[in-house]
């Protein structure tokens, strides 16, 4: 008895706080009834409560609701068929076609009180290191002997990157996250992956063919997705979106695991992930010698690391655009790492060449230009000398800010320390004009 002739009729899109890549679209007479009985649901509104995106008053929401399922059948999860995928593009695009629609009336606003937002710590103000009375070296050197793989990746640094690159390296790809980026089955946020759920919430947009993840059942279950190793699939086929979970016989989620090579190997376009440091020689390697395309986040100092070295002087890698130097640790506080992107895929006006101070030696300030003992010429604070024939010794930073696509290579494989008055400095690269 919900389309009582008298009776308003409304159109919803509902949203619960740990689900923001859903939503449900449906008909109702009675708003507040309706959001009341979602929020009975969840049992723990607090924590999961339901509300309300939009609401709208239309005339026959029977037929309103045929429509919208007409139009956006291939964005409804197959399992519950009420479920539609849900990011701020595609939300765009069902208010359009709501308030487009013959029947619309008018839009209604409902007063519901705000859930409780999501890792609402990445919110707080981020500390400066002068707060936490700590140089940038420090923060580097602290970063060098980084046992503790147990970060994750924030969302919005996963975001601000990956919306970096040109739209068509993503179409019709496979893109492949092999370091434990988990899919929760209920899709909860704080135990999924950021790099999974950037790409759950943005397959259509980018264009996508295919997202594999893999969960790693390490020794600390980052994502409380318990013991065993799984491959998480999702296509999008007419149906709409499919996913599935498969736990193969002794699979652990390991990069290096036979079934996660032949997925790199055999399927796999584009790999995105932040692997663990403690591997990253290994995981390096493996990739590289894939072939295969990759936007991965690594320590800032393998620029400046001799088992890396080669990479950048061969031209397989190079630094994305962004740095990261905020992660979150398993307690899901904000933890201080000298993280960096790094790619093969081009970079676009590199942003960061603007910091390169390319000029005359004789224009360098003297602070910043020094010989070492060996007579090697050391150059700091992104000062790089444009009339100087021999080699030079140089830090990550210049580096990272696209010096050796500056008309600038690699001259040893090796990290160099320079040794300056009796003090050994910390790691250098030696690069030299081209
Ligand atoms: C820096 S964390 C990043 C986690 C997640 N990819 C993210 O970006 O939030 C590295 C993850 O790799 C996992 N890991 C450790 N050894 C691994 C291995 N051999 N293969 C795959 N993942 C591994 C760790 O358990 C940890 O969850």
């Amino acid at each position: 008895m919900d389309e009582t002739e008298n009776e308003k009729q409304y159109i919803y899109i509902v949203q619960a706080s740990l689900e923001s890549s859903k939503c449900k679209i449906g008909k109702t007479n009675d708003l507040d009834r309706r959001l009341k009985e979602y929020n009975n649901i969840t049992g723990v509104s607090k924590e999961n409560a339901y509300q309300y995106l939009f609401t709208c008053e239309v005339q026959d929401m029977a037929a309103v609701e045929n429509d919208i399922k007409g139009k956006f059948g291939r964005l409804r999860e197959i399992k519950n068929k009420e479920i539609y995928f849900h990011n701020e593009p595609l939300f765009e695009d069902y208010i359009n076609f709501i308030k487009g629609h013959r029947l619309f009336i008018k839009e209604i606003f409902v007063k519901t009180e705000a859930p409780k937002e999501i890792l609402r710590i990445v919110k707080k103000t981020t500390p400066t290191l002068d707060d936490r009375g700590m140089s940038y070296v420090d923060v580097m050197n602290r970063a060098r002997k980084v046992q503790n793989d147990e970060f994750y990746t924030r969302y919005e640094d996963v975001e601000k990157e990956l919306s970096m690159y040109a739209h068509e390296i993503w179409q019709g790809k496979c893109v492949f996250c092999n370091c434990d980026d988990a899919v929760d089955d209920e899709k909860d946020e704080r135990r999924t992956s950021a790099f999974a759920l950037y790409f759950i919430r943005n397959f259509d947009e980018l264009g996508l063919k295919k997202l594999i993840c893999t969960h790693y059942a390490g020794k600390v279950d980052l994502f409380k997705q318990g013991s065993k190793g799984y491959v998480y699939t999702l296509v999008i086929t007419e149906e709409g979106f499919e996913d599935d979970w498969e736990y193969p016989t002794g699979f652990d989620g390991s990069f290096d695991h036979p079934i996660s090579l032949k997925i790199l190997n055999e399927e796999a376009d584009i790999v995105c992930t932040n692997p663990p440091f403690s591997r990253s020689i290994e995981y390096w390697k493996i990739l590289i010698e894939s072939g295969k395309k990759f936007i991965i986040v690594s320590n800032i100092v393998n620029a400046v690391t001799t088992a890396f070295i080669p990479y950048f002087k061969d031209n397989k890698v190079w630094a994305g655009y962004d740095e990261i130097h905020w992660f979150l640790n398993p307690k899901r506080e904000l933890t201080r790492a000298a993280g960096s992107w790094f790619t093969n895929i081009p970079i676009n006006d590199r942003p960061k060449s603007k910091n390169l101070k390319i000029m005359p030696l004789k224009k360098i300030p003297e602070k910043y230009k020094k010989y070492d003992n060996a007579k090697m010429l050391v150059v700091d604070n992104n000062y790089i000398p444009s009339d100087y024939k021999k080699p030079f010794a140089v830090s990550s930073t210049p580096i990272l800010s696209g010096v050796l696509e500056k008309g600038y290579k690699i001259i040893d494989e090796k990290v160099y320390h320079p040794d300056i008055n009796g003090k050994k400095k910390f790691a250098r690269v030696l690069v030299q004009k081209i």
